[in-house]
Order: C-alpha cells, then sequence, then structure tokens
C-alpha cells in the first residue's frame, strides 16, 4: 500500500451524485486497491449538515483505504493540497431560468473553484468537471487557473461513451468488455455526437453488424438524450452511472487506458479534428503515465465532420455568452 493518501476534493459532496461517488472512491475504485485517500468534501453552508451525515457513514463503513474525511464550506481549504478534484456541485436550471443566468451562476461557482484549485492544489491536481453545462464549466474553471495547464481540467464525457456502449451491447449481444473504439465528440448535451465509425464489436467492425438506420434514427439520439430520458423516468438527474463514469474516467486517467482500446474524455482541444484551441471537447483519448493523449489521424465520415462542427459551434457560442457575461 502507498504510505502517503491521495487528497480527492469533491464538491456538491451532500447531493445525489456526491452519495453514489463517495463509498466507491473510499473503497479503492477511483485510483486502486492499493491507494489510501483523505477526502475533502466541498458544500454550501446549508448542506453541510448533510455531508456530516455522509462523513458518518462513510466512517462507519470502516473502508481500510480511507485515511480522513474533512468537511468544508470554504473553497480554499477544501482545494488545499487537492492531488484529485471532482466538481460535481453545480446551480441546477430552476423553473423560468434563461440560459443566462444558468451560465452566470455556474461562472460564480466554477471560476472561485478554478481559482482556489490555482492557488492551492498539488502540483500535479487532475481535475474532472461534473457539473453541469460539464465542457463550459470544465472550461471556465480552467481559464481561472492559469498556473495549472489546460490539460489536467477535464470534463465528463465518459457517461455518454458507457452509455453508448451499453446501446450496442442491448443491440448486438457483444459483451461490454468486447466493444472497443467508441467515442462520443463534442460536448456533454443533446448536441454530441455518437459515433461507432471506428468502433469494433469482438473483433470486427460494428458498421457490420448495424445498419445506419438503427444508427441513425435510434442509437444517435438515444445516446444523446438518455439524461433526459432518466430525468424523465426517475423524477431527477443520472445519479449512481454518473459516479461510476466519474470513477471510469479518474482510474483511466490515472492508471491508463487498456491496450488496444481508447475512452472518451472531455479535454481541451489542441486543434485536432479542427476544434479550436482550448474548446474542452469529448475526443477519443488514450492514457499513460497519468497524461491522457488525443487520438489523431483518425478518418472522419461526413458524418462525423458534421457532428464535430455542431458541437463546435455549440461549445463556443456558450463559451461567447459567458465572456459576454464578464465571467471571464
Ligand atoms: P444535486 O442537486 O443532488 O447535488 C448538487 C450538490 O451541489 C448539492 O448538495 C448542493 O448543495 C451542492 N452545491 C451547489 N453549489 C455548490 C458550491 N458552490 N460548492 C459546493 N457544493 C455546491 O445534484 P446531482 O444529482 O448530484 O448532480 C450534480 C451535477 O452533475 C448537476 O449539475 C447535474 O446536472 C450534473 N450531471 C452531470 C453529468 C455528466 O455526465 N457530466 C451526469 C449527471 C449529472
Ligand atoms: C445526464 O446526462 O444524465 C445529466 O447530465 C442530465 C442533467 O441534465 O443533469
Amino acid at each position: 500500500m502507498t504510505t502517503s493518501p491521495i487528497t480527492v476534493t469533491v464538491t456538491g459532496a451532500a447531493g445525489n451524485i456526491g452519495y453514489a461517488l463517495l463509498f466507491r472512491i473510499a473503497s479503492g475504485g477511483l485510483l486502486g486497491p492499493d491507494v489510501p485517500v483523505r477526502l475533502n468534501l466541498l458544500e454550501i453552508p446549508a448542506a453541510v449538515k448533510a455531508a456530516e451525515g455522509t462523513a458518518m457513514e462513510l466512517n462507519d463503513s470502516a473502508f481500510p483505504l480511507l485515511d480522513s474525511v474533512n468537511i468544508y464550506d470554504d473553497v480554499n481549504q477544501a482545494f488545499e493540497g487537492t492531488n484529485v478534484g471532482l466538481l460535481v456541485g453545480a446551480r441546477p436550471r430552476t423553473k423560468g431560468m434563461e440560459r443566462a443566468d444558468l451560465l452566470a451562476a455556474n461562472g460564480g461557482i466554477f471560476g472561485p473553484q478554478g481559482k482556489a484549485i490555482n492557488d492551492h492544489a498539488a502540483d500535479d491536481v487532475k481535475v474532472l468537471v461534473v457539473g453541469n453545462p460539464a465542457n463550459t464549466n470544465a472550461y471556465i474553471a480552467a481559464a481561472s487557473a492559469p498556473d495549472v495547464p489546460a490539460d489536467r481540467f477535464n470534463a465528463m464525457m465518459r457517461l455518454d461513451h458507457n452509455r453508448a456502449m451499453s446501446q450496442l451491447k442491448e443491440k448486438t449481444g457483444t459483451a461490454i468488455s468486447d466493444i472497443k473504439k467508441v467515442v462520443v465528440w463534442g460536448n456533454h448535451s443533446a448536441d454530441q455526437h455518437p459515433d461507432v465509425s471506428y468502433a469494433t464489436l469482438d473483433g470486427k467492425p460494428a458498421l457490420e453488424a448495424v445498419d445506419a438506420q438503427w444508427l441513425d434514427s435510434y442509437f444517435v439520439p438515444t445516446v444523446a438524450k438518455r439524461g433526459a430520458a432518466i430525468i424523465e423516468a426517475r423524477g431527477a438527474s443520472s445519479a449512481a452511472s454518473a459516479a461510476s463514469a466519474a470513477i471510469d474516467h479518474v482510474y483511466d486517467w490515472v492508471n491508463g487506458t487498456k491496450e488496444g482500446d481508447w475512452t472518451t474524455a472531455g479535454v481541451a482541444s489542441h486543434g485536432e479534428y479542427g476544434v479550436p484551441e482550448g474548446l474542452i471537447f469529448g475526443f477519443p483519448t488514450t492514457s499513460a503515465g497519468g497524461e491522457w493523449q488525443i487520438v489523431t489521424g483518425l478518418d472522419v465520415s461526413d458524418a462525423t465532420r458534421a457532428g464535430i462542427e455542431r458541437n463546435i459551434k455549440a461549445a463556443q457560442e456558450e463559451i461567447d455568452a459567458v465572456k459576454e457575461l464578464d465571467i471571464l
């Protein structure tokens, strides 16, 4: 077992995703079965008591890897020495709220959190933004942390990736472990472009097993609108699957992706596939040595090109709106 614990800060810790996430972190799912963790929970003052209840349960679980649980309502204290930051807490859109109001409210959360990470986190900090709109919130946090490389701020696209895998499994009966090289380009929003152009099922091209009609009329909209379908069914946003995807994302970032496969991560573009530099965008990615690499050189079909362009436009519009609000 590594001796010194890794500090993991979770914002929105008393929320639904937080409740599903914290126990998996404490049991070793996030970093590995030999890595002790120190959990820092950040909440707004009104939810600190609920976070205290969760901390009691975490301690009562007697996880061997759990070094300590600390609760904060102060952003600077919460990110002191943070190695991994999971930015889950966000302002949900409420009835009558305009898009600009939502962006302004979230800018007021992710700007100060980015600054606190810049000023207080460990040099090796890795940040995954889950709170919506995840890509724009990650962009705001990264822009507020000029001393931290932009590559360390990710947006969660792994839930979309996992949803795409699940739909392929359901359609073709292929085991998840035999489905490779799926990608969801773009944003964690209904604009996203789930793509099986490069995917294999049991080593054979996915495009030989599924037809264009199913892909266009069922697969793409089902994956892209899955979040809304879950809200409709559950009366609440996805929580356990979102937590599971956050675990998958950070585990792969830290421990590496599997040989012969890639995953989807929302990472800062360096201009790949024509995506403007700095946009935090879902790309096919591999990880090694704790760093993501965007998979380059893929042949892009007209449909994929159109999907990428649609997402660039949507992401850019959101960032322009944030800039107009003087958040950045
Ligand atoms: P929730 O409302 O149950 O919990 C959110 C928590 O965040 C609350 O406890 C709230 O007190 C806290 N919070 C609000 N502002 C905060 C701040 N400034 N600092 C610290 N904590 C703060 O919501 P949830 O179901 O846990 O979802 C959280 C976010 O994740 C939402 O924005 C949701 O839309 C998003 N989400 C993203 C994905 C994805 O794939 N990227 C998937 C599902 C949900
Ligand atoms: C999801 O994809 O499940 C969520 O992002 C939906 C939401 O709006 O919270």
